[in-house]
C-alpha cells in the first residue's frame, strides 16, 4: 500500500503564491514596489489622479458590448511621463472574450472536476492568452455561491459551497496571476439576474462571513489584483458603494491590498457614497468617479486621502504587473493552439459527472458495436454557454455528433435524428446497438441578464426532450442521456429510463471530442457535482429574481438538505466512475487539539474495480454540542487521487481550528468552540457513504 500526503486548502494557496513567479517576474508585494507607488502617487497632478479611477470608453463601446460582447479589451488611462500603463480588461470565465481563443468547459463544470490543479493549469492558459493578446486583467473568476440553480449565470461560477469556490477560484487566480491581473467577481451576493440592478440583498452579518464572503478571502489570500463589485444592491445601498462590504469587510478584515473594480455601467449610482464606501475604479467610463469625482474631492465630501488610496491601488496593482516589455516573448500561436486546446478537452474530460450507469452501460466498446443512433437537437448544436459577458469566440467547436462519429471511425455506423418525429426517432434507435440523446439548455434558457432570457424559467428539460428520452428509451434499452447545462436540472420524471446519464455542463470547444472519450472508456469519468441536484423545486429556497427585496438565509444546497432531511435526486459531491473504490481505515493523527494547530485525517481508498480512474476525495466537518445553530456538516477539505485497479492510497486531508469557527454576530468577531468535531471522509456528501471519527479542540 502507497502512502501518499496530499494537501489542500489554505495550505496548497500560501505554497502557490511562493511561487508567482513567471519568465523572472515577481508578483510580489515589496517595499520597492511600495516605494515607486508613493512616488509615481507624489509627482501626479489632480486630474491625473482623477482620471486613473476610470475607465475611459465612450457610450457607443458601451452599446457594442451589449449587442456582441465585442472581441476588444475595455481600456483605462496611463501616464506617459511618469511611466503609469493603461488597463486593458478583457472577460471572462469560460475563456478569453478576444477573436479566436480556446473556449474552456464552464466554471461550474471545472467545478465538478474538483482538481485544483487542472484550475491553476486553465488559470495559466487563459492568462498567457490575454497577455498574448494585449489585455493585462482578465475579469475572472466568478466566484458567487450558486444557492439556486435558476440563476442564469451559474454556469459561470463553480458551485454551492464557499470552501469549494474559494479553492477552484484561488487557483484559477494564481494560474492567471503568472501572466496578467484576475479579477474576482461579483462581489457580494449576486445571486439572481432577472433584477441584478435592483434588487436589495439583505442577510445577517453570520450568513454573510460564513457563506457569500468567505471565497473571496481566499482569494484575497492567494493575491488576487482586484475584486469587482456586484450590481445589486446589498443591504439598503449598492454592493459597489457599500463601505460595510468593501471596507470593513474586504479591505480592513480580509487585508485586501488590491483594487476594487465596478461592475459596468451600473454598479454605483452615487460619486460621494461609490468613494467613500471604497470603490476604486468605475468601468468601462467614470460616470460616477473619473473626473466626475473632482467636485467631491475639491468640496472636500470626498477626503483627498481617499483618492490617493484609490490610486495607489490602482498604481500598485499596474506595476506589480504590467511590465514596460509586456508582450515580449508571447506567442499568438499558443492562442487556441495545440498545448492549451488539449488542456480544455482535459477539462471538459475531468469536468463531466456520470450519474447514472446500470449494466454498465458506458462504456461502449466500439469494436463490439455496429450502429449507434444519436439523438436530439443539442447533440448536433455548438452549445458552449451564455452569450453575455463570458462569451468566448474560438476558432471551432467539436459537437458530440461529430465528436462520436470521429471516435467510431468508418467500422461502426453513426445514425443522427434530431428527434422531431417519434415515429422516425423510434425507427432509428430501435435499429441501434445503442442510443445517445443529447439534451439540456442552451443560452436562450440561461444566461447573463440583458443578453437573453437571463434566469432559467423552467428546472427541468424541455417537453420535447422528455418525450424524446421516452420514445428512445422504450425501444432501446442501451439508451445514453447526456445534458448541457449550467447547473442542476430536474431528472425525476425520466431519470429511471435511460441506463446511464452524463452531466457534460457546457463542455467547450472540444467538449464533443471529451465526451466521446468518456463514452467509448478511452477516459473514465472522475466528475462529481459541485451542486446539489434536486428531487423538485419545493425542496430548494426562495430564488426571488423579481423580488425588491431579497431575503437570504444562512441555508441553502446541502446544507439546507441536511437540515432539513430532505433527499436529494443526487447529493453534492456525487459522481460515478468506470470502477468502484472503498473507503476504510479512516483516521485522526490525534483526538484532542489547541486552537491554533491543525489535525491530519488519513482515509484509505482503494480502487476495487477493472479499470484505472481518479476519484475525488472529500472531507466534512460536524459540529457536536455547539451552542449555536450549526450545519449538520460543511466541506473543509477535498483532493483528488488517481489508482490503478486494486491499487490503495491513504490520503491525508488537513484540518484547523481556525478554519471551523462561527462568525459571532454579538462579539463581531469568529470564535472556535471548545466542543467535539465530528470528521467525515468519503465519496459524497450522502451520510451513507461517509466513515467518520471524531477530536476534540480545547485551549489555544
Ligand atoms: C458583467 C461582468 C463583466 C462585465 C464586462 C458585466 O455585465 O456582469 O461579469 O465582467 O460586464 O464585460
Amino acid at each position: 500500500m502507497k502512502k501518499v500526503v496530499l494537501w489542500c486548502g489554505a495550505v496548497f494557496c500560501a505554497a502557490f503564491i511562493g511561487a508567482v513567479i513567471y519568465a523572472g517576474e515577481s508578483h510580489e508585494y515589496t517595499p520597492a514596489l511600495e516605494k515607486r507607488v508613493q512616488d509615481t502617487l507624489s509627482q501626479m497632478t489632480l486630474n491625473e489622479k482623477l482620471a486613473q479611477t476610470a475607465g475611459k470608453e465612450p457610450v457607443w463601446k458601451l452599446l457594442r458590448g451589449l449587442t456582441n460582447n465585442g472581441d476588444e479589451t475595455w481600456d483605462g488611462p496611463g501616464i506617459k511621463r511618469l511611466g503609469v500603463p493603461q488597463f486593458f480588461m478583457i472577460d471572462g470565465p469560460r475563456g478569453v472574450g478576444l477573436a479566436k481563443t480556446t473556449a474552456f468547459t464552464v466554471g461550474m463544470s471545472r467545478g465538478a472536476s474538483w482538481d485544483k490543479d487542472l484550475e491553476y493549469r486553465i488559470g495559466e492558459a487563459m492568462g498567457y492568452e490575454a497577455r498574448a493578446l494585449g489585455a493585462n486583467v482578465l475579469l475572472a473568476p466568478c466566484i458567487n455561491i450558486l444557492r439556486h440553480p435558476s440563476w442564469g449565470r451559474a454556469q459561470e461560477t463553480y458551485g454551492e459551497d464557499p470552501y469549494h469556490l474559494g479553492v477552484m477560484g484561488s487557483a484559477f487566480v494564481v494560474g492567471v496571476q503568472q501572466h496578467v491581473m484576475a479579477c474576482a467577481k461579483h462581489y457580494a451576493a449576486n445571486n439572481t439576474e432577472g433584477n441584478r440592478f435592483t434588487v436589495d440583498v439583505k442577510m445577517d452579518e453570520r450568513t454573510l462571513r460564513e457563506i457569500y464572503t468567505p471565497h473571496f478571502k481566499m482569494t484575497v489570500d492567494a493575491g488576487v489584483a482586484s475584486i469587482m463589485s456586484a450590481y445589486n444592491y446589498f443591504d439598503g445601498d449598492k454592493a459597489g458603494q457599500n463601505h460595510h462590504l468593501i471596507t470593513d469587510v474586504l479591505k480592513n478584515d480580509f487585508g485586501f491590498k488590491g483594487f476594487v473594480v465596478s461592475d459596468w455601467v451600473n454598479a454605483t449610482n452615487n460619486t460621494i457614497k461609490a468613494a467613500n464606501g471604497g470603490m476604486d475604479v468605475e468601468m468601462p467610463s467614470g460616470a460616477h468617479l473619473g473626473m466626475s469625482l473632482k467636485r467631491a474631492i475639491k468640496s472636500g465630501k470626498v477626503p483627498m486621502s481617499r483618492l490617493d488610496d484609490m490610486v495607489a491601488r490602482i498604481l500598485r496593482e499596474k506595476f506589480r504587473f504590467i511590465t514596460p516589455d509586456f508582450q515580449a516573448g508571447y506567442d499568438k500561436g499558443k492562442v487556441a493552439g495545440t498545448e492549451h486546446t488539449a488542456l480544455a478537452r482535459e477539462a471538459a474530460q475531468k469536468g463531466t459527472v456520470l450519474l447514472k450507469n446500470d449494466n454498465n452501460a458506458l462504456p461502449i466498446d466500439k469494436s463490439r458495436v455496429k450502429t449507434i443512433a444519436v439523438f436530439g437537437k443539442l447533440a448536433s448544436a455548438k452549445n458552449i454557454g451564455d452569450r453575455g459577458s463570458s462569451d468566448v469566440h474560438s476558432p471551432y467547436i467539436v459537437t458530440p455528433l461529430q465528436g462520436i462519429s470521429d471516435k467510431v471511425g468508418k467500422d461502426v455506423m453513426v445514425v443522427y435524428n434530431q428527434g422531431l418525429n417519434p415515429g422516425e426517432a423510434k425507427d432509428a434507435a430501435k435499429n441501434a446497438d445503442a442510443a445517445i440523446i443529447v439534451v439540456g439548455m442552451t443560452y436562450k434558457d440561461e444566461g447573463e441578464g440583458g443578453y437573453g432570457l437571463g434566469d432559467r424559467l423552467e428546472l427541468g428539460l424541455h417537453k420535447d426532450e422528455v418525450q424524446l428520452i421516452k420514445d428512445v428509451c422504450s425501444v432501446n434499452s442501451r439508451c445514453i442521456v447526456i445534458m448541457e447545462g449550467g447547473a442542476a436540472i430536474t431528472v425525476s420524471e425520466w431519470k429511471d429510463l435511460p441506463e446511464a446519464m452524463l452531466m457534460a455542463w457546457y463542455p467547450g470547444m472540444e467538449g464533443g471530442n471529451a465526451l466521446a472519450d468518456i463514452i467509448f472508456g478511452d477516459v473514465n469519468p472522475s466528475g462529481k457535482l459541485p451542486v446539489t441536484f434536486h428531487k423538485n423545486a419545493d425542496q430548494l429556497p426562495h430564488f426571488g429574481n423579481k423580488d425588491k427585496v431579497l431575503k437570504t438565509d444562512y441555508y441553502h444546497g446541502y446544507r439546507l438538505f441536511d437540515k432539513k432531511g430532505l433527499d436529494p435526486e443526487y447529493p453534492f459531491g456525487f459522481g460515478l466512475s468506470y470502477t468502484t473504490y472503498k473507503y476504510s481505515g479512516l483516521k485522526l493523527d490525534k483526538k484532542s487539539v489547541g486552537k491554533s494547530g491543525k489535525v491530519i485525517a488519513g482515509v484509505d481508498v482503494a480502487n476495487t474495480g477493472k479499470v484505472a480512474g481518479e476519484e475525488v476525495v472529500e472531507l466534512y466537518v460536524g459540529y457536536k454540542g455547539s451552542k449555536v445553530d450549526r450545519p449538520v456538516k460543511e466541506l473543509k477539505g477535498f483532493t483528488k487521487v488517481a489508482l490503478k485497479p486494486g491499487e490503495t492510497k491513504t490520503v491525508s486531508l488537513e484540518v484547523k481550528p481556525e478554519n471551523l469557527a462561527y462568525w459571532d454576530v454579538d462579539k463581531n468577531g469568529w470564535v472556535i468552540e471548545e466542543i467535539e468535531y465530528v470528521v467525515y471522509a468519503g465519496p459524497c456528501s450522502s451520510a451513507k457513504d461517509l466513515l467518520s471519527d471524531s477530536f476534540k479542540v480545547s485551549g489555544l
